[in-house]
């Protein structure tokens, strides 16, 4: 082996990056094509630049079948910083948004709107450690509310939504984070669709949002709100006020192009993001007990796959004989234990089936 190698990667994000776009960006590193410098090195606002942004974004929108009345952001802060933008924008100390209490990041959203406005909880799943998304009909969303706030797959708990919830005619709010790209979605049944680029889209650094404009124009007046908080700064200078994470957007580019050229788009990912995820969790469910799930069967994430072993030190045990075997990232997070193997788009399938082989061993061994 070669200190170059590179392993099985199974990290929640920063994660997996596909290889062609990797490849692509160290050739371009230091000299972009026909530019005279780096990408690194170039003014947001010339024509190399601006061509790329333009180029990243009509691929997204081919992609996802963006319609030209929503607006498509990159913007920066992460995901965290979008839990204080959506109610800071659309949210005032008279009015209520609906949120669901889905797991840790759904919580953190909600602590940030708390600051804002008032928020109403339609479902909670906390007394069961959060194993499963709501049916339709365990929660109302009341029709004067603001927005409804939904996470379509919680990371760390590896639950996911396979449906556009319902949400009574409210415009729907999305943290898509952890499975943007992954899995088909109608993106005209939402308000907007924000995620961090740091699972599926891209390396960390830029936040992807798509907003449609009946959401847009919803959007609360105010003077005071900082302007970068402010959507209004981004739309109407399109993700230029102030030097975008250009990086970070060049290498959305890449894997927009990988995921579009190479894979089929939406539809080809995710038939491979279903057979890797079948495989894994059959793995678990045909353990005879060693390896017990954590999701609800209905609810399971096709991107986060969650179970423990037989005990703590065990899980330890087995997340750290995997990083030996050069698998990387299968550490439950640290706020519930256990394993977790994020099998994002660039996750290969072969990576899966050494994971399986391995758990099959490892299972043998204890
Ligand atoms: C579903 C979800 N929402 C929000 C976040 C926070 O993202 P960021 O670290 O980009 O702020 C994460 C990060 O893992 C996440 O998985």
């Amino acid at each position: 082996m070669s200190e170059y190698d590179r392993y099985y990667n199974f990290s929640a994000g920063p994660a997996a990056l596909p290889l062609p776009a990797l490849e692509e960006a160290a050739r371009d590193l230091v000299c972009y094509p026909n530019a005279g410098a780096s990408v690194l090195e170039l003014s947001h606002r010339g024509k190399v630049i601006d061509g790329i942004i333009k180029e990243a974004e009509a691929r997204l929108r081919r992609i996802l079948s963006i319609p030209e009345s929503y607006h498509v952001m990159f913007l920066q802060g992460g995901a965290t910083t979008q839990f204080s933008m959506v109610p800071v924008n659309f949210l005032d100390a008279n009015s209520t948004a609906v949120y669901l209490e889905q797991g840790t990041w759904s919580k953190k959203a909600i602590a940030e709107a708390k600051r804002v406005g008032n928020v109403e909880v339609a479902w909670s799943d906390k007394d069961n450690n959060f194993t499963r998304v709501p049916a339709d009909n365990e929660y109302e969303v009341r029709p004067d509310a603001k927005y409804f706030h939904i996470t379509s797959n919680e990371t760390i708990h590896g639950v996911e939504f396979h449906r556009d919830p319902k949400s009574n005619g409210v415009p729907l709010v999305c943290d898509a984070s952890s499975d943007f790209l992954g899995r088909p979605i109608d993106i005209t049944k939402y308000g907007l669709v924000y995620a961090g680029a740091q699972k599926n889209i891209g390396p960390a650094g830029v936040t992807v949002a798509i907003m449609s404009d009946d959401f847009y124009k919803k959007l609360i007046e105010d003077d005071r709100r900082p302007i970068m908080m402010n959507y209004k700064t981004h739309v109407e200078n399109h993700s230029l006020y102030n030097t975008c994470p250009v990086f970070a957007i060049y290498m959305v580019g890449l894997v927009l192009k990988w995921l579009e050229e190479e894979k089929g788009g939406i539809a080809g990912i995710y038939k491979d993001n279903l057979a890797k995820a079948e495989l894994l969790y059959k793995a678990i469910d045909e353990s005879d007990g060693f390896y017990k799930g954590h999701a609800a069967v209905d609810s399971r994430s096709i991107m986060n796959v969650t179970w423990r072993t037989t005990s703590d030190e065990l899980d330890k045990e087995f997340a750290k004989a995997a990083e030996a075997q050069h698998m990387l990232g299968l550490k439950g997070h640290r706020s519930v234990g256990g394993i977790r193997a994020s099998i994002y788009n660039a996750t290969s399938i072969e990576a899966v089936e050494a994971l399986v082989e391995f758990m099959a061993k490892f299972k043998k061994e204890h």
